[in-house]
């Protein structure tokens, strides 16, 4: 079982800064649970629809509830022609991120949310349509063309998402491997981005806005970019011979590994060993080792060298990698899952809020003299 840091010091580490019952992280006897629910368990058992549909609506689907949820986020993949102008105007080099964030901020300008009673409504928009803002802005401007995206015809959201992007429809495998990557990916507590989700949501703010901050917090590196780097990181590498000398190089500089380490685990990432599994299939699959021998042995260098270990975007950078999906579309991915986290605590946070407002400590002047314009120095 993953062990948690004894934390302490900057960046609110080990504060409890409020209640919820989405997630626990690491927690003595339970590790990573949604509602109670083990995150391998559901990771190897359930549709990813079906743990969003447990985190926003707070227990598993029955058959029936299931089936028309999904077929409601089916009939909803379809982009509003004023978002399609917009995604179409966003340069190619646009990082994907900022086009996944001014995509859900348009879609709020075309479907705002007047009061909260349609929350449900919005949020199995945005998990319906996500995959397509990414897809459409990404075919049109690397490709040239405008894809249908109500074409796919694939139950699952990640399936979706591959068929929109390769435009065939998915291998069994890989079906199941967007599957899983979604479940790992979908809730984990109080993170930087989920955080940033609750505060805004704390000001009665709408939903739009509140994933729309979320969005902007997951880009960096320090978070959900980190399995872009680490794919950046791994494709500049030779082999695991070479991959062993630059990892000490950049350990020798202080250089950040990325994909390594985490704010609350203290050992061990419950979510590596799933998706490094499931990497290692892939890896099978093509008949291709190099990226999955090299990621290998810098996990183990790092460990031996510096007792850190992976987290859940290391091995998602070689899985992704193998089906196909470019680098620069791995955190939307990432974005396509959260989005059922971020959601669900918004809904709690309405629930029973009140504006987050902590304090600081101060450490400016005492007290400071007014000194008129000319005076100054
Ligand atoms: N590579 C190299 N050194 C690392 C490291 C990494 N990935 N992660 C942590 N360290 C080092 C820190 O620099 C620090 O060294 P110092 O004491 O000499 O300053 C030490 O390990 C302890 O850091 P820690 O307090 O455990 O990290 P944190 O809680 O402040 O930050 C992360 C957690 C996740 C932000 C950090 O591990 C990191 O930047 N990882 C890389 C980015 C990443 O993969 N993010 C995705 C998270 S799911």
């Amino acid at each position: 079982m993953a062990e948690v840091k004894k934390l302490s010091g900057a960046g609110l580490r080990g504060q409890s800064a409020g209640e919820t019952a989405l997630c626990t992280v690491g927690k003595t006897g339970a590790g990573l649970t949604y509602r109670g629910y083990d995150m391998a368990e559901l990771a190897d058992k359930a549709q990813f629809e079906e743990v969003a549909y447990l985190l926003v609506n707070g227990k598993l689907p029955n058959a029936a509830e299931l089936k028309a949820y999904i077929s409601r986020l089916k009939s909803m993949r379809e982009l509003p022609e004023a978002l399609k102008t917009v995604l179409e105007n966003i340069p190619q080099d646009a990082h994907p991120m900022d086009v996944m964030r001014t995509g859900c901020s348009m879609l709020g300008n075309l479907e705002t949310e007047q009061d909260f009673s349609q929350q449900s409504d919005h949020i199995e928009r945005m998990l319906a349509v996500f995959p397509s803002i990414i897809c459409y802005w990404y075919r049109f401007t690397h490709d040239g063309v405008r894809i249908d995206t109500r074409a796919s015809d694939v139950d699952s959201i990640g399936g979706h998402f591959l068929t929109l992007l390769h435009d065939r429809k998915p291998s069994a495998l890989h079906e199941q491997v967007m599957n899983a990557s979604l479940i790992l990916y979908a809730e984990h507590e109080f993170n930087a981005s989920t955080f940033t989700a609750r505060v805004c949501a704390s000001t009665l703010s709408d939903i739009h806005s509140c994933v729309t901050a979320a969005i902007g917090s997951l880009r960096g590196p320090l978070h959900g970019g980190a399995n872009e780097a680490a794919m950046e990181l791994i494709q500049s590498m030779t082999d695991a011979e070479q991959a062993e000398q630059q990892i000490m190089q950049m350990l020798a500089r202080k250089d950040k590994i990325m994909g390594f380490g985490h704010a609350v685990y203290s050992t061990s990432d419950p979510r590596n060993a799933i998706i490094k599994k499931w990497s290692k299939r892939l890896s099978e699959e093509l008949g291709e080792d190099k990226l999955y021998s090299i990621s290998e042995r810098v996990e183990s260098v790092m460990w031996r060298e510096k007792k850190l270990f992976c987290n859940a975007d290391f091995f998602h950078a070689s899985a992704y990698n193998f089906m196909g999906i470019p680098t620069k579309l791995f955190t939307p991915i990432f974005v396509c899952s959260r989005v059922s986290g971020w959601t669900a605590h918004v809904m709690e946070q309405r629930a029973n809020n009140r504006i987050i407002r902590p304090s600081a400590d101060y450490t400016g002047p005492e007290s400071a003299q007014w000194v008129s314009i000319e005076d100054r120095k």
